[in-house]
């Protein structure tokens, strides 16, 4: 496997893989890698000839309050683990490399950003558009694998694609959970033992109101349920809880269609988020 970090030794590597003629899988990442990530990877190696993996801890995504700054960092254990899941090439250019001096340029994906965590982390979604962007014109892949764990951000990436006509094909990867229910994270590595316990709440409390939605309960009902089993179990703030289209991200109060239950909230310093899908019968 190459590590590269400049933009042009990038090109070179990519121009010699693309000589081969088959097809290029590319999964981003801001490393702190775990089973949730390598699920992706080997998705794209059964979708594709190679694989080309990409670490940055993206500024432009983190709000001023946020965790940027310790944000978990071991680039070569994840070059290891990359190397052993099949990667190619691992994309790891720093934050020069990324936004030289002058850099002006936005991306932002109206709608679909706006609510749930775009409500909650103002920015976030606009550098993860922006980010994302970049990283599609620097790698050029034929197709990118994203995780349903950040299922808005995948349906952020979704619209923008099209909007831009970007071609590129999207595929999204279930999402991976320890035996307990909890989403694989890297931000779990903030969690005391006390926390990690009590985080299995947010699976099971989305999980039950999942099955009362779909036996046909009332959703309000279902979500203030959901709501305070998290509040008592120790999540607090709770940004939100919330019912929506499965596509636009607009919430829903029946279930009438292909839908997605979303939450967001903290338990102690650290903010964890999850969702289902909750398909009509
Ligand atoms: P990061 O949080 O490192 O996640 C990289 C990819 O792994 C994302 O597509 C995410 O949804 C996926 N992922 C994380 N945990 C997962 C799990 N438990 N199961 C399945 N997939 C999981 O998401 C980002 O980085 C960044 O926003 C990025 C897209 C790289 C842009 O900076």
């Amino acid at each position: 496997m190459q590590i590269i970090r400049d933009v042009p030794a990038l090109r070179k590597a990519m121009a010699e893989l693309r000589k081969e003629g088959r097809g290029i899988a590319f999964v981003p990442t801001m490393g702190a890698l775990h089973a949730g990530h390598l699920a992706l990877v080997a998705e794209a190696k059964r979708r594709a000839a190679h694989v080309v993996a990409s670490i940055f801890v993206n500024p432009a995504q983190f709000g001023p309050n946020e965790d940027l700054s310790t944000y978990p960092r071991q680039e070569a254990a994840d070059a290891a683990m990359l190397q052993e899941a099949g990667c190619a090439i691992l994309w790891a250019p720093d934050a020069a490399a990324m936004y030289p001096e002058g850099h002006g340029t936005k991306v932002s994906v109206a709608g679909v950003s706006e609510g749930l965590d775009g409500a909650a982390r103002p920015g976030h979604f606009d550098g993860v558009a922006l980010v994302v962007t970049k990283l599609f014109n620097q790698v050029q892949p034929d197709l990118a694998l994203f995780g349903e764990k950040d299922y808005q951000q995948l349906a952020v990436i979704r619209r923008m694609v099209r909007d831009l006509d970007m071609p590129i094909e999207i595929v999204g990867v279930p999402t991976q959970r320890d035996a307990d229910g909890l989403a694989l994270s890297s931000r779990n590595a903030y969690l005391s033992p006390e926390e990690r316990t009590a985080a299995r709440a947010l699976p099971r409390a989305l999980g039950e109101a999942a099955t009362a939605i779909r036996e046909g309960g009332h959703v309000r009902e279902a979500l203030d349920a959901a709501t305070a089993k998290l509040r008592q179990a120790g999540f607090d703030p709770i940004d939100y809880v919330s019912l929506c289209d499965a596509e636009t991200l607009q919430p829903v109060d029946s279930l009438d269609r292909p839908a997605r239950l979303l939450a967001a909230a903290k338990i102690g310093r650290t903010r964890l988020i999850d969702n289902l899908s909750v398909l009509p019968s």
